[in-house]
């Protein structure tokens, strides 16, 4: 039974700061205290490093930090733990992938087909494959509300020439959760591998990357629960296997010689030189347990009805625009009309509510949705719909006159 009043208490930021209203969790969330004891833990008592170290201390943290690979692995349905790659974030997996994937696979007159809602993570690594192989880029067509059309991306593939997708599972502004079962299938029919962002799906719905049939996964830790600077990737083994490094150093070779040759250990502790975030490995491994112990599903389902309420208030309002109807994964993107963004958001701010504006490095993304500045509000299990009540009050009071004075 989901209890948000008892999660709330889990959270130090939240009984820190109990008159803020946090909606910004899609930039980062808060981590609850086994997260944070996780850390400390590793701090205090044992902080060494791992696979280093002939001593009990290093033996013992080299296998939680192993363990934790097992977690990740089961949380996402890998086939095996040497499927993930830690990385120091979703932007480090993304760049792994494109930039590695372009080097082998892709060539002069290849097609990357990718969308204008990405956000520049997942978009700035394949224009960067792209420049370096003489591939090109081509999107697949959105209509203006966001959601993903089927149809207009299976016509893509007319031109044979689509090497790889790379999609984002769920959108960062818009909070829709694309259908990638579909989308992957689709790919696959085409004999195209398919890349997903899913730094805004993991900490939301599950994701289950044999069910969905994808080849390569991206996520950060910090915007589930986790600690900062510890990402993930994932990919098939065979495929992951066959791309290189980004980085050289130690830990990820097993023997190299004066004549340059490098001999590199296996997949994926030659994806991973040089001393890893340790501390954020630990704290990953509690924040996927925090979830479990919730359940994906319980998670999903509540960010569902938050959004909901959300945006079935916002829509009684007459002085609000709403650019992701029916969105799911507790995120909600409007405007106040006739305001621009960050005056509103200044405001609000000054009512105690922290939300994100501007264009939530999706910079795309006004092609499709025709607008460049939004608010958006994004929720996690901590929030409430009393908060959302509170907040929809302040909007609907909200004034061209009240955000100048609040920044005067
Ligand atoms: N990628 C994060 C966001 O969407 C920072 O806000």
């Amino acid at each position: 039974m989901f209890d948000v009043e008892k999660i709330r208490k889990d959270f130090p930021m939240i009984v820190n700061h109990p008159e803020l209203i946090y909606f910004d969790s899609a930039a980062t969330s808060f981590k609850p205290k086994c997260v944070i004891d996780e850390v400390m833990d590793y701090y205090q008592f044992n902080n060494v490093n791992i696979h280093r170290g002939d001593y009990d201390i290093s033996f013992a943290v080299s296998k939680r930090y192993d363990d934790v690979r097992k977690t990740v692995a089961r949380f996402i349905n890998a086939r095996r733990p040497e499927e993930i790659v830690y990385t120091y974030g979703a932007t480090s997996s993304l760049n792994t992938v494109a930039i590695n994937f372009g080097k082998k696979f892709l060539k002069k007159g290849d097609v990357i087909l990718t969308s204008e809602v990405e956000h520049a993570s997942d978009i700035l690594p394949w224009f960067k494959a792209a420049e370096a192989s003489g591939s090109s880029i081509s999107y697949v067509p959105f209509p203006k509300s966001g959601k993903f059309d089927l149809e207009a991306y299976e016509k893509c593939f007319e031109d044979k020439n689509v090497k790889i997708v790379a999609l984002p599972h769920v959108s960062n502004v818009l909070g829709y959760i694309y259908p990638m079962k579909q989308i992957a299938r689709i790919a696959h029919e085409h004999g195209t591998y398919i890349a997903v962002d899913g730094a805004q799906a993991v900490p939301h719905i599950k994701v289950d990357v044999q069910d969905l049939d994808i080849d390569f996964l991206s996520f950060s830790s910090h915007k589930m629960l986790g600690p900062g600077g510890i990402g993930i990737l994932y990919g098939k083994y065979e495929l992951l296997d066959q791309l290189d490094p980004v980085f050289y150093g130690g830990g990820s070779n097993a023997r190299f010689y004066p004549d340059c040759s490098i001999i590199l250990k296996n997949t994926p502790e030659k994806f991973e030189a040089g001393t890893p975030d340790i501390e954020g490995v630990l704290g990953l491994g509690k924040a996927i347990e925090y979830l479990q112990d919730i359940g994906m599903d319980e998670v999903e389902a509540y960010g569902k009805k938050l959004a909901d309420h959300f945006i079935a208030k916002l829509e009684k309002l007459d002085n609000v625009t709403v650019y992701n109807h029916g969105a799911q994964a507790g995120i909600v993107t409007f405007n106040v009309n006739g305001i621009f963004a960050q005056d509103a958001a200044g405001y609000f701010n000054k009512q105690g509510i922290a939300v994100r504006t501007g264009n939530h490095c999706a910079k795309m993304l006004d092609q499709i949705i025709g607008v460049n500045e939004t608010i958006r509000a994004s929720m996690y299990i901590y929030n409430t719909e009393e908060e959302i009540d509170r907040f929809v009050d302040v909007i609907k009071d909200t004034t061209l006159e009240k955000c100048v004075d609040s920044i005067l």
